[in-house]
C-alpha cells in the first residue's frame, strides 16, 4: 500500500473537478475521441531531458506521485517509441494507490523491444499503433505477431495522423488518455491542437537540454500548485 499524500489528493481532486466541467465532456455520446490530458515535466528553460534519449529525472517525489495519480484517473497513457527506447518505462501507478492505465505506444515500424518493461505489468498489455502503409510489404505483420504473443495489441493505422490515432483508440473503448511524451509526441499533440487539459510540472532548474516545439495557446482558469520544490501549472487549453 502506497502512503497517500494529502497535497497530491487535493490537487488531483481539483483537476478532476475542472476536467469534468470541460464543455465537450458534457455530451459523451457525441465524442469521437478520448478526453486528452497532456502532462509532462520540464525545467524552467523548457527542457524535458538533458539530451535526446537520456533518461532525466525532473520531478520530485510529490510531483511524481501526482503524475501517478493522474495516470490512475485516465483509461490510458500514451508515449512515443522514443520514450520507450530511452527510458524503458513501465507506465504504472507505482507511487499511487490506483489502477494502472492501459499503455499506448506510437511506434510506426514496431521497434518496441520484446523485453520492454511495459510488458511487466499486471494490467492488459499495451496497445501499439503502427503504420498501416507498411503492413502489406514488410516483415511488420510477423513482428506484430511476436509482440501480440507478449501481450500487446498491435493495431495498423495512420499513426502519423493523431486525429486517426485518437479516434481509433476511442473505438477501442478509451474515453480518457494521458499523453506524457516525449518531445516529438508533445510537439505533434500541440501542433494538432489535440490537448484538452494541461498539467505541467516545472522543476526549479535549467538544463539547456532537449525541448519540444510549442503552439499558440492559453490556459483557461490557470492553476499554480506547489508540490515540494516543483510548480504544477494546470488549466484547460484554449487554442489561439
Ligand atoms: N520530462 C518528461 O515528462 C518526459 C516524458 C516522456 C519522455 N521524456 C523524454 O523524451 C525523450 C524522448 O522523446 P523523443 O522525441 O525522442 O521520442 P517520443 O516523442 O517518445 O517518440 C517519438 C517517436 O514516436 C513515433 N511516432 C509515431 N507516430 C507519431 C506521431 N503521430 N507523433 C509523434 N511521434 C510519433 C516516431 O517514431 P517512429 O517513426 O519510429 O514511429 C517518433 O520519432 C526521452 O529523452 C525521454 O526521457 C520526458
Amino acid at each position: 500500500m502506497v502512503q497517500r499524500q494529502p497535497a497530491v489528493e487535493a490537487l488531483l481532486h481539483h483537476l478532476q473537478t475542472e476536467i469534468a466541467q470541460l464543455p465537450h465532456l458534457a455530451v459523451p455520446e457525441q465524442q469521437t475521441r478520448p478526453h486528452i490530458t497532456l502532462s509532462f515535466a520540464q525545467t524552467i528553460d523548457g527542457s524535458i531531458a538533458a539530451r535526446p534519449g537520456a533518461p532525466t529525472r525532473l520531478s520530485g517525489d510529490l510531483s511524481s506521485a501526482f503524475t501517478h495519480s493522474l495516470r490512475a484517473t485516465h483509461d490510458a497513457i500514451l508515449v512515443g517509441i522514443g520514450t520507450v527506447l530511452a527510458d524503458n518505462p513501465r507506465l504504472t501507478t507505482r507511487s499511487w494507490d490506483g489502477p494502472d492505465p492501459r499503455a499506448v505506444i506510437l511506434d510506426s515500424s514496431l521497434r518496441t523491444p520484446l523485453d520492454a518493461a511495459l510488458f511487466d505489468r499486471s494490467s492488459p498489455g499495451p496497445i501499439i499503433l503502427y503504420d498501416q502503409k507498411f503492413d502489406q510489404k514488410t516483415e511488420l505483420p510477423f513482428r506484430a505477431e511476436q509482440l501480440n504473443q507478449r501481450g500487446a495489441t498491435c493495431l495498423a493505422t495512420s499513426v502519423g495522423d493523431l486525429s486517426v490515432v485518437f479516434s481509433t483508440l476511442h473505438e477501442h473503448g478509451i474515453a480518457s488518455i494521458l499523453v506524457e511524451g516525449g518531445a516529438t509526441v508533445i510537439t505533434s499533440v500541440l501542433e494538432a491542437h489535440l490537448a484538452d487539459y494541461l498539467a505541467i510540472t516545472v522543476s526549479p532548474r535549467m538544463l539547456g537540454g532537449f525541448r519540444y516545439a510549442g503552439a499558440s495557446a492559453a490556459l483557461e482558469r490557470p492553476g499554480y500548485h506547489r508540490l515540494g520544490d516543483d510548480l504544477i501549472i494546470t488549466g484547460a487549453v484554449l487554442w489561439q
